[in-house]
């Protein structure tokens, strides 16, 4: 007699070594990309596990019609993209893969910051247009400058580390943070309004939850230091986008980074054009090194759970 194998579906694209990992595990897997929720709603009926980045969104009406799913897994740090009381509620575990993508993340973080302080990507398209803008471009040294961290999780305490190293002086909010951890990574632990006054660059990560939700408003972008730089590389939603338009329109914030946005895909956010603005389409996880790392991950975690029953990470 043959037993079932477990059957998994891999719904985003996403690097190959998830599928093989799936495979060498004893489970069966299908890479079906870029359907449509009622697509995914017709086929996930099928399936044990569903493996997923962000693209595919995990809604009532999927689970509802999952009648044979017993895990999701993300491959990467935010499940926002899925209902989990939900799920849990339908006795569906979900996990994330919390480490895969952190030091790329802080990379991005780091490139971010220095990218606002000598102004990258405006002077990259100002010459490749013929105008040599020499002194159009002043910048700022980082060496010496205070970076306020609001987070120091995972990433947050890589971006420290990294930010040391290029000389700055490092203050975190994070409720979080223990003062013996603070001591460990070498930087301050403050309060936000402390934040808000000392920083000259800040750089949020944390997830989006309802205390972290806007936690640089209007009146909190108020109390930030003339001629801070800000840089979001964590989640949309956690600046107020129209008081940063309206600050970095005032000189008020002299640069801002966004890697996230409220609203994703953003194709036409009230943030585009404003003075000092740059932004990249939510890259914080695109290296090679981390979505490799993420996709073993998953799959080594899911095919856990649905070979052996294993828990990690839900
Ligand atoms: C994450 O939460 O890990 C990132 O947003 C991942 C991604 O963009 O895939």
């Amino acid at each position: 007699k043959t037993t079932q194998k477990p059957r998994v579906l891999i719904s985003d694209k996403m690097d190959p070594n998830a599928a093989r990992i799936f495979e060498e595990r004893g489970c069966d897997v299908d890479v079906i990309t870029g359907e449509s929720p009622e697509e995914l709603v017709a086929r996930i009926g099928d399936y044990h596990g569903l493996a997923i980045r962000s693209s595919t969104t995990v809604t009532p009406e999927i689970l509802d019609a999952a009648t044979n799913l017993k895990v999701i897994g993300r491959a990467g740090i935010g499940v926002d993209n899925v209902d989990i009381p939900y799920a849990s509620g339908k006795g569906v575990v979900v996990m994330n893969t919390p480490f895969g993508n952190s030091i790329t993340t802080a990379e991005h973080a780091i490139a971010l910051i220095m990218a606002l302080a000598r102004q990258i990507p405006q002077a990259n398209t100002r010459t490749q247009a013929g105008e040599w803008p020499k002194s159009a471009f002043m910048g700022v040294e980082v060496t010496g400058k205070t970076l306020g961290l609001i987070g120091a999780g995972n990433i947050g305490s890589i971006v420290a580390s990294r930010a040391l190293g290029l000389k700055m002086k490092v203050i975190a909010f994070d409720p979080f943070l223990t003062k013996d951890r603070a001591v460990e990574v070498g930087i301050e632990k403050v309060t936000l309004d402390d934040l808000l006054a000392r920083a000259d660059f800040i750089t949020l990560h944390t997830p989006l939850t309802d205390e972290t939700r806007n936690i640089l408003s209007r009146e909190a972008l108020a109390k930030t230091k003339p001629g801070v730089r800000i840089v979001n590389c964590a989640r949309g939603g956690l600046i107020d986008e129209a008081a940063l338009k309206d600050a970095l329109e005032s000189g008020h914030v002299a640069g801002a980074a966004l890697d996230v946005f409220a609203q994703e895909p953003a194709k036409d956010n009230p943030l585009f054009g404003a003075p000092n603005f740059i932004c990249t389409p939510h890259l914080g996880a695109s290296t090679n090194e981390a979505q490799v790392n993420v996709a073993l991950q998953v799959a080594e975690q899911m095919a856990d759970y649905l070979v052996n029953g294993g828990v990690t990470n839900a």
